[in-house]
């Protein structure tokens, strides 16, 4: 069975790319069916829209059994912001995952460490022909560091402190991979695509 993995983040492509080793599907990306260069404008103002919109999309497009998820930082003493618009957080000017995380940190210079709480949130959406779309979602809590730290991962990893004193962006890949909300989000998504995979099948 084939399931269509798609995103064209490839730090996110790379990880999904691990926690889908344990699955029995054959994962293949937007490039792979030919729908590199298709883009979905993600815009509504919920992960779990956003997953639903992308999901239904590159199904439709592909025929295929389809994951796609939105995800994104949510930062209490900035009432939730970056959220939804992480990826475009500071844009036109910022372009990069550092010109965003300097943004972040320079948005939050005042705050105290009891007070920059935060979490990464990802709504895993399954969609596959003729079924209704499923989503997941996971989250990881932590606080956003004063200073960036590490050069794993990808994004606002290097500025998201664990409660062991680790940014995320210190993590050895397969550990970030558990812990982290696309790793939950994943976890809970595995039993429903089993499922979807048994419904497609009869
Ligand atoms: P989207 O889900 O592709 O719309 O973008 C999510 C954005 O949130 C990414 O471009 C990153 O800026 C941020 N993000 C999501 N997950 C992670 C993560 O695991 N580490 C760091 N940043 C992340």
């Amino acid at each position: 069975m084939k399931l269509l993995v798609a995103t064209t983040n490839r730090g996110k492509l790379a990880e999904y790319c691990e926690l889908l080793a344990d699955i029995d599907v054959e994962w293949v990306d937007l490039q792979d069916v030919g729908l590199g260069t298709m883009e979905v404008a993600e815009t509504e103002d919920t992960f779990a829209a956003n997953a639903i919109l992308k999901a239904r999309a590159y199904c439709e497009a592909s025929g295929l059994l389809t994951l796609a998820d939105d995800s994104g930082l949510v930062v209490d003493a900035l009432e939730g912001a970056p959220g939804v618009y992480s990826a475009r957080y500071g844009a036109p000017e910022v372009t990069t995952d550092r010109g965003r995380y300097e943004k972040l940190l320079a948005a939050l210079q005042d705050v105290p460490l009891e007070k920059r709480t935060a979490r990464f949130k990802c709504v895993v959406a399954l969609a596959a022909p003729d079924q209704e779309i499923v989503t997941v979602e996971g989250k990881i809590e932590g606080r956003i560091a004063f200073s960036p730290r590490g050069s794993n991962g990808f994004g606002y990893d290097p500025v998201f402190l664990l409660s062991d004193g680790r940014t995320l962006a210190e993590l050895p890949s397969a550990e970030k991979n558990r812990i982290s909300h696309r790793g939950n989000a994943l976890e809970k998504a595995q039993p429903l695509l089993i499922e979807l995979i048994k419904k497609i099948n009869i």
